[in-house]
């Protein structure tokens, strides 16, 4: 089957999205179409990746220059360190900016090769191959690289489009069934704030998707991606819309921390308690009707994905969050800033809270 295709346009650069299953094996052909032209390419896999893949995409890349890295997938190893390896290796090879680098691997990989080949003699040529639910509906798009420092999360980066994005559904049959609920979880976001109809699809498809079933797998990728290009095309650089992308993500990123990153609680299922939260809240400070309120919240039982913040934290641990969810890098005054929900397919931002408004509604609407 030929892959789906979209094209993202930014300021800075249009590249094409393929969608589908075997992607990989036509790599060589889609290089060429798309007049991606390079003699030296360097792979950075991630460690998990199926070996089979790797195979195939050695194949299409015969005839040139090829060097291999792999690294393991960790935010511990999403660092200046890992960086430094890749930019040396291809300083001692001589690499130029008219030759590749190549991420195959989820969002981890993704973020930090993006970020190397933005900062390589100031940007050489970058392709990203997404292999996990999460990269190939999300992070693979839009162009924000970045990594971890000992001050937190995603603080240094860039912004730098690849040249190409190819999703191959292949990838995912290798993945665990709680990174399938990762990407899920954006997955549902996207179609909260922007798409009514996707919304509705995924009611319907929900475990056709997460057994990665065709075509509702590809459909639930190719609509999501379509989502996100719509807002970075309006805002590359995230001065307005592209903040609702943000939806859930203030409390989520606020879990995460308060449980210090522990496997307990995956990034996804963190998405998936923080959409649940600011979905309580748009409801309980009437941004929301009842009625879409009522839908969602059966949609989230329904799905059978973990939502319930009391499994996962109790009142003690208010403070501990709140601490997390005031050095938000939205927030730009001591107050907290959320994405909320108005109605399905429709998203507010740069909505400000005081610090107790929050508390408050944490120990009458989420704990109890
Ligand atoms: N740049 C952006 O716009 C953006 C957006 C959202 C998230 N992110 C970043 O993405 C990261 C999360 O990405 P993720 O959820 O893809 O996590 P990840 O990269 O950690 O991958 C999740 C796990 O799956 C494994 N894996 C990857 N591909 C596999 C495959 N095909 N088969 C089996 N296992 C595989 C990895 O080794 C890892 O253990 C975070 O660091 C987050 O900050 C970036």
């Amino acid at each position: 089957m030929k892959p789906i295709k979209l094209t993202v346009n930014t300021n800075s650069g249009k590249y094409p999205i393929l969608i589908g299953s075997n992607v990989v094996s036509k790599f060589a052909k889609l290089i060429n179409q798309n007049s991606i032209d390079f003699k030296k390419c360097m792979l950075i896999i991630d460690k998990k990746v199926p070996k089979k893949m790797i195979k195939i995409l050695k194949k299409n890349l015969k005839g040139k220059q090829l060097s291999i890295r792999f690294i393991e997938a960790s935010e511990k190893n999403k660092n200046q360190k890992n960086v430094d390896l890749i930019i040396n290796d291809l300083l001692k090879k001589n690499y130029s900016r008219s030759d590749c680098l190549i991420a195959v691997g989820g969002g981890i990989i993704g973020d930090i090769v993006g970020f190397a080949a933005s900062i390589f003699k100031r940007g050489l040529k970058f392709i990203n191959i997404p292999t996990t639910l999460l990269s190939q509906v999300d992070s693979s798009i839009g162009g924000k690289t970045g990594i971890n420092s000992d001050y937190g999360k995603n603080l240094i980066g860039s912004f730098y489009q690849p040249k190409m994005v190819i999703s191959d559904t292949g990838f995912l049959e290798s993945l665990p069934k709680r990174e399938l609920i990762c990407g899920y979880a954006e997955i549902f976001k996207h179609s909260l704030i922007l798409n009514k109809n996707f919304y509705k699809y995924l009611e319907k498809n929900i475990f056709q998707i997460l057994n990665l079933e065709s075509p509702q797998i590809e459909k639930a990728i190719y609509e999501s991606c379509k989502i996100k290009k719509k807002v970075v095309e309006q805002d590359e650089k995230e001065t307005n819309i592209r903040k609702i992308l943000n939806f859930g993500h203030t409390f989520a990123h606020a879990y995460e921390a308060a449980l210090n990153y522990s496997k307990k609680l995956n990034h996804g299922e963190a998405v998936f308690l923080g959409i649940y939260s600011a979905l309580k809240f748009s409801f309980k400070y009437k941004y929301l009707n009842q009625k879409d309120y009522n839908s969602i919240l059966n949609n989230i039982k329904n799905s059978k994905l973990p939502f319930k913040l009391v499994n996962y934290f109790s009142n003690k641990d208010i403070t501990k969050i709140l601490h997390y969810m005031t050095r938000d890098k939205k927030n730009k005054s001591k107050m907290i800033n959320l994405i909320l929900l108005k109605k399905i397919g429709v998203a507010s931002s740069n909505n400000e809270f005081s610090k107790n408004k929050i508390k408050l509604f944490f120990q009458k609407e989420l704990f109890n």
